[in-house]
């Protein structure tokens, strides 16, 4: 017998949200039954795109009329924490793009209202769905380059989009600049390197091509290790061209290298590799599916379905978003003292 769709809500319908859009209708398994949008110009083309959804201009009207299973939020970063209350108080399972919060606070309170509620709490580091990024993982796991020792995970692109009213460019409502792209970066170093347990310590450096905007950094670089030695480098810079991102790991006993070019983030039609090297040979591994963060938005939402339908647990959950954003954090400071940090328990909630 088929399953009935999962219902999904969508909030914000921006660049990034009208590709959550997308995704979600064309998911056989999934309905897209109502989008939320502040501006009569974002209604106006959610309402186009998608005419059987129903659009509302809040959230709260929208969680209080409709019946729903799971709440898709992907608005600018400072409305995360308000939104995704309201999605627990309203008894939903909550699709949350990252950065989960601005404050380390709001996103332990998050992960404790989830487990409060009941409800499955799933964080878009889509990464992890990738069919190279999450490849590694399981490269990794098979111990074909040992274990593993070093991480790098690095991006070379152009500026950043603006965003609506020009919220990514205001530090009140971005946070930050490490939240935006490098936090994926931290979720998939500690990601590639969960054997090694959790990083002890943390040392950043960034830095801004505008003195407008100095916390705003166009270059920014952390390494991170280990008690067992092992540590990792996330290294970004805003202030180049294009969209080029690299991944490389060595373990004990060999390598690998993966890599990703394109004109934008989110071209169709990339340049990807992955390369193997287990001590002896070289192998240069085929990608199963296409590589970019469009296709793997296609496979968090087939996964937020399983996860609705209790098939499945979420790519990254609260506690990964909890790391993920508290290690970001953990780097601005590191930046402000100029010194390097004790990460601490992060996970203390
Ligand atoms: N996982 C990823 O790879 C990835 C990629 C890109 C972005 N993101 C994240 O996704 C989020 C959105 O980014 P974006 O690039 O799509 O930004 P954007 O283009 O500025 O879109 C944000 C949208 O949110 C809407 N909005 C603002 N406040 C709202 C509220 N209270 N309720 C409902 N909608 C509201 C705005 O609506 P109006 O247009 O009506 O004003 C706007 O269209 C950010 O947190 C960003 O970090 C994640």
């Amino acid at each position: 017998m088929s399953l009935p769709p999962v219902r999904f809500a969508l909030v914000g319908y921006g660049a990034w949200g009208a590709h959550h859009a997308q995704s979600i209708a064309s998911n056989p398994d999934a309905q897209l039954v109502a989008i939320v949008a502040p501006s009569e110009g974002s209604r106006a083309a959610a309402a186009k795109a998608h005419p059987s959804a129903q659009i509302f201009a809040d959230y709260r009207q929208m969680l209080a009329q409709t019946k729903l299973d799971l709440v898709d939020v992907v608005t600018p970063s400072h409305t995360h924490a308000e939104i995704a209350y309201a999605v627990f108080d309203a008894g939903c399972h909550l699709l949350l793009e990252k950065p989960m919060a601005l404050k380390i606070e709001d996103c332990r309170e998050m992960v404790k209202r989830a487990r409060e509620r009941g409800v499955q709490f799933a964080i878009g580091h889509e990464f992890r769905l990738s069919s190279q990024w999450g490849e590694i993982k399981r490269i990794i796991e098979s111990g074909v380059i040992g274990a593993p020792q070093y991480v790098l995970v690095e991006l070379l692109r152009k500026p950043y989009r603006l965003g609506a009213s020009g919220w990514r460019y205001d530090p009140q409502r971005v946070g930050s600049w490490v939240l935006e792209e490098p936090i994926h970066f931290f979720d998939l170093a500690r990601w590639y390197l969960e054997s090694a347990g959790n990083p002890i310590e943390l040392h950043a450096y960034g830095n801004s091509r505008d003195p407008a905007r100095p916390a705003l950094y166009d270059n920014f670089s952390a390494m991170f290790r280990y008690a067992n030695g092992a540590y990792a480098v996330v290294s970004q810079t805003l202030a180049a061209f294009e969209h080029h991102q690299t991944v490389k790991v060595s373990g004990t006993k060999g390598a690998l290298w993966a890599g990703w070019s394109g004109a934008l983030d989110r071209t169709l039609e990339p340049k990807c590799f992955l390369k193997v090297f287990d001590g002896e040979k070289l192998t240069e591994f085929e990608l199963k599916k296409q590589s970019g963060e469009v296709f793997e938005l296609r496979e968090e939402i087939a996964r937020c379905v399983k996860m609705v339908r209790g098939q499945a647990l979420p790519a990254a959950t609260g506690e990964d978003g909890l790391w993920s954003t508290g290690l970001c954090l953990l780097a601005e400071e590191s930046i402000r003292q100029n010194r390097a940090l004790a990460v601490g328990d992060l996970l203390r909630v």
